[in-house]
């Protein structure tokens, strides 16, 4: 057997993603016992910084599991023993070939795979791409990248990032991260459909009414402004959290569970869809508000975004699948930061029981008392069905109750970060979580004219206060559509 070595080059090494996500990821694996015998960590960045002051950096942010805290200090020694730093420019092949020595010296001959996570803008991922495949390649085994979104603005530069990075790497190097496919919750979305009978039977526009992603943060844009005003809110999380989500929600079933099964038919139902319409959309920005002697600050109170930046802090979308199973139903996405809470789910109303015989039962309207099925993916994981139900007692009332499998209650683990589920899958070559380019092509395709028509006719986004549920708009726009957003019910909270 020939001893293999993995080497894992995180570049951008200083950044916030690294610190909070990629490092500590990493230690839960090494602490999970899921990565290989001969593994190195090497940080690279422009930084001068020794592999002391690195291990330093690092070590601030490892924990341990909640339930696991024995050897806790003896693991994060062996791990920060197996982590490097190499400073260097993003585009210098020399600073490459240096770190290509390094990792040479600690393969020891063996078969070499490498991994290199590019945490850094999207302007030097070329430069870095061509550096490391270049350079600092595997000559032996596998070298592979991940790259985080933003993959480009619109199809036309998203096209050319593409094209740039294959002509370095093959398609199979690349690794797209979107971290909402690494997320519990969304995993089990295709378990949920596809090995319980009963739910895929009602999974089409016979039974389903409507179907409503909500993502929401209760904090701005605080810090990451810079980033965030050229991009704004449907690209930073629709056109790539919601929407593939969307996706393994509505694909027909797949041949098989092998990566590119899936991805072909998530790339159907995306090319299925109507590509958004400035009607069917609603955009918000933040603004200043006081509450309790506490002020929260506007988006434009941002220093590093411009007083009249127009960029969308918020948006909500009807979004519709023109299949045959999908015909007619809409697909409600809302995305906002700064609203009053911080939640992800996905929610399914199904349509009325037809004639349903206990119409005169309900103390509510008979609107309010049809099934809904609740994907909570964060906080406080939970799937939970509304159903109706007897009240107990010699009267004849009904409420509404849930089927509630709440994750804390039936599961005592903790559950893994996104990126420790991801990062082990680039590690195995598992491709089923990584975005493949014809299926990043198809969802730019879907935003792009809506992105263009929103800045061409520079659209003014509604102002809602910091800490609000959001513009009213979005309820027009749900109403529009004969949708009321699950969330703001009042019946879950
Ligand atoms: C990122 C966005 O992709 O996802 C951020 O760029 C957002 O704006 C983040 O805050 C949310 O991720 P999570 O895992 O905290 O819900």
């Amino acid at each position: 057997k020939t001893e293999s070595s993995l080497s894992i080059t995180v570049v951008g090494a200083s950044g916030d993603l690294a610190k909070k996500k990629i490092f500590p990821a990493l230690f839960a694996l090494f602490y999970e016992d899921c990565l290989p015998e001969n593994f190195t960590v090497f940080g690279y960045a422009r930084t001068k910084m020794t592999d002391e002051e690195l291990r330093n950096m690092i070590s601030q942010t490892l924990t341990c599991r909640i339930d696991k805290r024995e050897n806790c200090d003896d693991k994060m020694d062996r791990f920060l023993k197996r982590c490097f730093y190499h400073s260097g420019q993003y585009d210098s092949g020399e600073h490459f070939a240096e770190l290509d020595c390094k990792l040479k010296e600690k393969e020891e001959g063996r078969l070499s795979k490498r991994l290199f996570y590019l945490s850094i803008p999207p302007n030097i991922f070329v430069d870095v791409v061509r550096c490391a495949s270049t350079r600092a390649s595997s000559k032996n085994g596998w070298t592979r990248v991940i790259v985080e979104k933003p993959f480009g603005r619109d199809s036309e530069s998203s096209g050319e990032l593409t094209r740039c990075l294959k002509q370095y790497l093959a398609e199979d190097q690349i690794f797209r991260i979107d971290h909402y496919l690494g997320k519990e919750l969304v995993e089990n979305l295709s378990v949920l459909r596809f090995s319980n009978l009963v739910f895929e039977p009602l999974w089409s526009r016979d039974y389903i009414r409507n179907v409503q992603f909500i993502f929401s943060e209760d904090f701005g844009t605080e810090g990451r402004g810079g980033y965030f005003d050229n991009y704004g809110i449907i690209r930073d999380i629709m056109q790539n959290h919601l929407l593939q989500i969307l996706a393994l929600f509505a694909m027909e079933t797949p041949v098989s569970l092998d990566a590119e099964d899936i991805r072909n038919e998530k790339v159907k139902v995306l090319r299925s869809m109507r590509p958004l319409q400035l009607e069917n959309v609603v955009v918000g920005q933040y603004k200043g508000h006081s509450k309790s002697g506490k002020t929260y600050p506007a988006y434009t109170d941002d220093p590093t975004v411009p007083k009249n930046s127009l960029t969308p802090t918020f948006a909500a979308a009807a979004l519709f699948i023109d299949n045959a199973r999908w015909d007619g139903v809409p697909f409600l996405m809302k995305a906002g930061k700064a609203l009053h809470t911080k939640r992800a789910e996905i929610r399914v109303q199904f349509r009325h029981v037809p004639g349903n015989l206990f119409k005169r039962n309900f103390g509510t309207d008979l609107d309010k008392a049809t099934n809904e099925l609740v994907l909570r993916v964060q906080p406080d994981e939970a799937i939970y069905l509304k159903i109706n139900n007897k009240v107990p007692g010699l009267g004849m009332r009904l409420d509404r109750s849930d089927l509630n499998l709440l994750y804390r209650a039936r599961y005592l683990r903790e559950i893994p970060d996104a990126y420790e589920r991801l990062l082990l899958d680039a590690i195995e070559g598992e491709r089923r979580l990584f975005i493949r380019s014809d299926e990043l092509d198809a969802a730019w395709a879907l935003f792009t004219p809506l992105l263009k028509e929103l800045e061409e006719k520079k659209i003014a986004p509604e102002l809602y206060p910091y800490g609000s549920r959001g513009p009213v708009g979005s309820h027009y726009l749900a109403a529009k559509h004969n949708v009321r957003w699950g969330d703001l019910s009042g019946e879950d909270s």
